[in-house]
């Protein structure tokens, strides 16, 4: 079939990424070879091509990384505030002067479309630095009447969906709030935390105060149970989040956990159609669908149900499935082939499950990994699609009648990240955000970030929050 649009293809040209073969381990200030000896891959998912080989940090390392972070906490906490801010704008000064690297090597390592990493992932990650640096001589006034102190050293496990974006959330509210970090990147999305660390090198940051260490679970697992962090921080799987949960009580340690999720967003007959339409398409299209808030359960008024399935399928035949450096592409690379084999088992099961799929028809790349934007309709509350989560570009369709209907079947989920109301009533606005089990409830928008707005969830989400004045208390003691 005829795509809806026809764009000449617009490339981003990959030469500004100026990647090294071999990325070492940054402890220390300085980029040490990993004692361990080993190294592994990075690859582009969009035609399997080696990126550059990184190291994997042993337990010989993952120790040097901690002790190096203990050892600058004491006069990195010392410095006064307005002096930690420094540092923290001068590195969200750096990130947007080389925001087009970063954003050319997040789509090379990642698979993400260069127009998010370029307009949502790259801007964001420096907003969140300039955001906390901000607070960090202004720390009392967050928490007036209490006595607060920085926690330590932190350790922060970060996952492949928003790589930098993810390592700013983690690193800057530490930093404003005084304490140090060992930080390590997943393993199929290394390269620019490495690249940040580049910057932080550049930067003239005391050296320590932040390391940054590469490898896979293991060296994730080694890192969470060492005896010197006094806090852990991930995002990621809910089956890692409870293991780390286990190691921070059996460790003593300050937690947050930022884990998966199976947003509803609901479409209201007084929506308005058009714009719900292109909220449905940005809140499960967006990132593959690789987003812990997606929203991938999506719940449509039964009046409206099918002018909203025949506007969204024309509007899925319109999406450009493909080049992640091509400016035009809207959908890019599934990060990862083990990622595309879990999605391509739920699509199988959806299917069995008896719902009913549709896909657009569009020619993928024949490298790399692809997945085309998919929809289930005719499924019901029990199905494995509508519970477990995808991470990936499927939405499964339910209708509904009544307000308290949808809110059962809303909630009725293990998860309680995020949500998204549709409508024209700001008082349906108010019940459904009072009544919805979720971390945050986006109306009448879908997807929106914010440094200044808290971020977390409710029961197998995990919990603590991240942004705004909340992600400062993840960070200290009071
Ligand atoms: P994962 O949870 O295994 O990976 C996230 C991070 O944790 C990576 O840096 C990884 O190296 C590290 N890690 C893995 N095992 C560890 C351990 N035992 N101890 C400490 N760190 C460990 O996620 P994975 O396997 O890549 O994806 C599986 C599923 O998890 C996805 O299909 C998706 O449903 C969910 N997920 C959710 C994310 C979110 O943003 N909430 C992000 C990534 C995955
Ligand atoms: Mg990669």
């Amino acid at each position: 079939m005829d795509n809806h649009w026809n764009l000449s293809p617009a490339a981003e040209s990959a030469e500004i990424a100026k990647l090294k073969p071999k990325y070492e381990l940054f402890i220390n200030g300085n980029w040490q070879e990993p004692k361990s000896k080993k190294y592994f891959k990075t690859i582009n998912p969009a035609n399997e091509a080696m990126l550059a080989k990184v190291a994997e940090a042993g337990s010989e390392d993952v120790d040097a990384a901690f002790k190096a972070a203990e050892t600058a906490f004491k006069p990195w906490n010392k410095l006064s505030g307005a002096e930690r801010g420094k540092y923290i704008y001068r590195i969200a000064r750096m990130i947007q002067e080389r925001s087009r690297e970063f954003a050319v090597i997040e789509s090379l390592d990642g698979g993400k479309p260069i127009r998010e990493s370029r307009d949502i992932d790259i801007p964001l990650a420096a907003a969140h630095f300039f955001y906390y640096a901000g607070w960090a001589d202004k720390l009392q006034y967050a928490f007036p009447n209490k006595k607060i102190q920085s926690i330590g050293v932190a350790a922060q496990i970060i996952p492949w969906n928003f790589p930098l974006l993810m390592a700013a959330w983690k690193i800057a509210p530490a930093l404003a709030c005084g304490n140090t970090v060992v930080l390590k990147p997943a393993e199929t999305t290394p390269l620019t935390a490495l690249k940040l660390a580049e910057i932080i090198e550049e930067s003239g940051l005391p050296k320590g105060v932040v390391n940054i260490i590469t490898g896979a679970g293991e060296t994730g697992a080694l890192m969470t149970n060492h005896s010197i962090p006094k806090k852990l921080a991930f995002t990621g799987s809910t089956e890692v989040g409870k293991k780390i949960y286990k190691a921070a009580l059996e460790g003593n340690k300050k937690v947050t956990l930022e884990l998966g999720g199976k947003a509803a967003n609901i479409i209201f007959d007084d929506a308005p159609i058009d714009a719900a339409v292109e909220g449905i398409i940005n809140g499960i299209y967006f990132n593959q669908g690789h987003v812990c808030c997606a929203g991938s359960r999506l719940f449509v008024q039964e009046s409206v149900y099918e002018e909203v399935l025949s506007k969204l399928k024309k509007r899925m035949d319109s999406l450009i499935v493909g080049d992640p450096m091509d400016k035009n592409t809207d959908i890019g690379a599934i990060n990862s082939a083990a990622q595309l084999k879990t999605i391509e088992e739920y699509i199988k099961i959806g299917k069995e499950e008896g719902a009913e799929m549709y896909q657009p028809e569009c020619d993928l790349p024949k490298n790399g990994n692809w997945c085309k934007p998919t929809l289930f309709t005719n499924v019901a509350q029990s199905n494995r699609i509508a519970q477990e989560e995808i991470f990936g570009p499927v939405l499964a369709i339910q209708t509904f009648r009544t307000i308290d209907e949808v809110i059962d079947k809303a909630n009725n989920t293990p998860y309680g990240l995020s949500a998204g109301v549709w409508t024209d009533k700001g008082s349906k606005i108010f019940q459904l955000t009072q009544a919805l089990n979720a971390g945050v409830v986006w109306a009448n928008t879908y997807n929106k970030f914010d440094p200044t707005s808290p971020f977390g969830g409710y029961k197998e989400s995990g919990f603590g929050r991240e942004g705004g004045v909340h992600g400062l208390g993840a960070y200290l003691k009071y």
